[in-house]
């Protein structure tokens, strides 16, 4: 996800950008760019790709004298990676850089255009130094400007702004995305988190959502809605490996944490009002496409079986879902007509990347969903989806996987938009739910603590069952190996109504069932399998909306409306649970044994 920088002082500014902008890239980028004001002059450089490449261009610049200066990393959302798309954005005698969105963009952009103001970019940013600047060419004054524009913004934004209309100030603006201010003598820092400021400021302030301002002479003069304020700076944390973690224990944690965000980064240009949209896709992709088959590998696959239930049922497409290191043995039958999905986070897993070379050996049309751009799987196929779900340190896949399955619902309904297989008000409910989905993968205090209290109770036992039917199955697989990856307990997933056709027989006091019970989707036909293990004696953790008397122990969970709200809630409690149990048995969450986050070999 883009990352900022800021910093007024009189140090090397360049390398103060560079620094911190390398401190940002775990967060995903695809360009970077810096800008400039010293000595009345304004310097801009941008590069496409790694951060490297910026260095490269600026490697004969210098910048020792006092000056303001801002930089960006960039994840393409509004237009593709290019030099034009990359921050700085440029005015005729400004520069901006912001990470979010502005969602009446468009709005602001026509009439903007209408007063004859030319546009470089795609981007939604853009908006914002032409607006400074058009209010600024009326009274000559660049703070009242900057309050105006960012009075005309609507959506989620954290943004700085330079200008020579008044060289010796950087303005501030927060509004839903993360940004700091920090503090050593004279000198101030911008940054979206701390890392880049560790070890050159020692002191932080976390700006709040509505807070703006601007920062001149060693000073920040802070406002809200209700004027200018106070604001007390914090030591800074001098520990960067803690620092990244943002205070959690392990980066799976904070990786669970960030799902609720992370989403709307999925959703952001491609849920719009009544439909979905890929910027990144052509309908042509689709021309006589009659079925679909998805091939992946761990929990890749396992976000491809949720989507095929999806795409059969919503978007009534049939749909085939494989094991990569299966589906490269078995000789399959592969016929022109299908779409060939691959799913992969880190895009370099060996078997899938081979499995989608077979299929387009055969000549299918392909498309991969995936969290690297210009990975390798990116690159062999025909089309891509990108996941946005930054960087994932944690071995044990949490955020990847549920991105993953938003796409794929995400896909669901674009797909049915084509194919004309939903009707309008099934779309809009559809669409609905899904504006939902950030909330029910908010982590609640009583729920963490909940699977805290409840994981010391769940450390010993003969093996766990996670148990769900339908949707619940897949994330039945998935609770379950992320419990066997990351605390070594034996665990497996199960569809529930199967449970009697052999596994049952395991059932006893030290068998350990979690059972996941959606309101939404055959709740009395889980129920029925659940009570039939209780009968048996089995020790149940349930997970539900509804109360379920039987069951040993209870997590009650609070959307009972769709079942992808009730599958994306309970999704957080079979993670917590593995963490929690994990970090009691003493265990490295974030690199469990045996394991690589990036399977490249066979
Ligand atoms: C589990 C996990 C693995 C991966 C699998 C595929 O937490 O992360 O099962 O899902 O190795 O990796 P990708 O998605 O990178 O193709």
């Amino acid at each position: 996800m883009c990352g900022i920088v800021g910093y007024i002082g009189d140090k090397e500014k360049k390398e103060i950008l560079l620094d911190g902008l390398q401190e940002l890239v775990y967060r995903g980028y695809d360009s970077a760019g810096i800008a400039i004001i010293e000595n009345r002059q304004l310097r801009n450089f941008k590069a496409v790709g790694r951060l490297k490449n910026l260095r490269e261009k600026t490697k004969d610049y210098e910048s020792i004298d006092f000056g303001v200066s801002i930089g960006h990393t960039r994840w393409a959302t509004h237009g593709k990676p290019t030099e034009l798309n990359a921050h700085p954005h440029m005015g005729t005698y400004s520069f901006v850089v912001h990470n979010g969105i502005i969602e009446n963009y468009q709005e602001l952009k026509k009439e903007l255009q209408s007063k004859g103001i030319n546009f470089l970019s795609q981007t939604d940013t853009e908006t914002i130094v032409h607006l400074f600047e058009k209010y600024n060419n009326i009274n000559g004054n660049p703070w009242e400007a900057f309050t105006k524009t960012i009075d005309k913004l609507d959506g989620a934004y954290a943004t700085l702004l330079i200008t020579e209309a008044d060289e010796k100030s950087i303005f501030f603006a927060k509004h839903g995305s993360p940004m700091l201010i920090g503090f050593k003598d004279d000198e101030i820092f911008f940054a979206s988190s701390d890392t880049p400021i560790i070890g050159k400021a020692t002191e932080v302030y976390y700006l709040e959502d509505g807070e703006y301002g601007y920062a001149k002479d060693g000073k920040v003069t802070l406002f809200d809605e209700n004027g200018e304020k106070s604001f007390t700076k914090q030591p800074l944390a001098t520990d960067k490996a803690m620092a990244q973690k943002d205070g959690y224990r392990f980066f799976m944690e904070k990786e669970i944490y960030e799902q609720s965000h992370v989403m709307n980064d999925t959703m952001m240009g491609r849920l719009l009002e009544d439909k979905i949209d890929f910027e990144e896709l052509d309908e042509k992709l689709f021309e006589n496409i009659t079925n679909i088959k998805i091939c992946a590998c761990g929990t890749s696959y396992h976000s491809a079986l949720t989507g095929a239930y999806l795409l059969e049922r919503v978007a009534k497409i049939p749909c085939q879902v494989e094991i990569a290191s299966e589906f490269r043995y078995k000789e399959p039958l592969l016929q022109k007509n299908t779409l060939f999905i691959t799913i992969s986070q880190s895009g370099e897993t060996a078997d899938t990347l081979e499995a989608l070379k077979m299929a387009k050996r055969a000549g299918l049309k392909s498309l991969s969903i995936c969290n690297v751009d210009n990975s390798s799987i990116v690159r062999e196929s025909d089309s891509a989806i990108l996941t946005r779900a930054g960087i994932e340190k944690g071995v044990a896949s949490t955020k990847a996987f549920a991105t993953q399955t938003m796409v794929l619902w995400m896909l669901t309904l674009y797909v049915a938009q084509i194919k004309k297989s939903i009707s309008s008000e099934k779309l809009l409910e559809e669409l609905d739910a899904m504006r939902h989905t950030p909330k029910s993968l908010l982590v609640t205090d009583r729920v963490h603590s909940k699977m805290n209290r409840l994981s010391k109770r769940y450390l010993h036992g003969h093996g766990f069952f996670f148990i769900g039917r339908d949707l619940f199955f897949p994330l039945a697989l998935e609770g379950a190996l992320k419990l066997k990856e990351i605390s070594y307990l034996h665990a497996e997933g199960y569809p529930a109504g199967e449970m009697k056709h052999g596994p049952i027989a395991l059932a006893d006091s030290e068998l350990f069932t979690i059972a996941l019970m959606p309101k939404t989707l055959h709740y009395d036909k889980i129920k029925s399998n659940v009570e039939e293990l209780c009968a048996r004696d089995t020790t149940v953790l349930a997970i539900s909306s509804e109360p379920f008397e039987l069951a040993d122990d209870f997590i009650k969970t609070t959307y009972d409306s769709h079942p992808m709200l009730e599958f994306f809630e309970m999704m957080v409690v079979t993670q917590l649970l593995a963490l929690e149990i994990s970090i009691r048995l003493g265990n490295d969450v974030d690199m469990p044994r045996n394991l690589a986050k990036s399977v490249t070999v066979e």
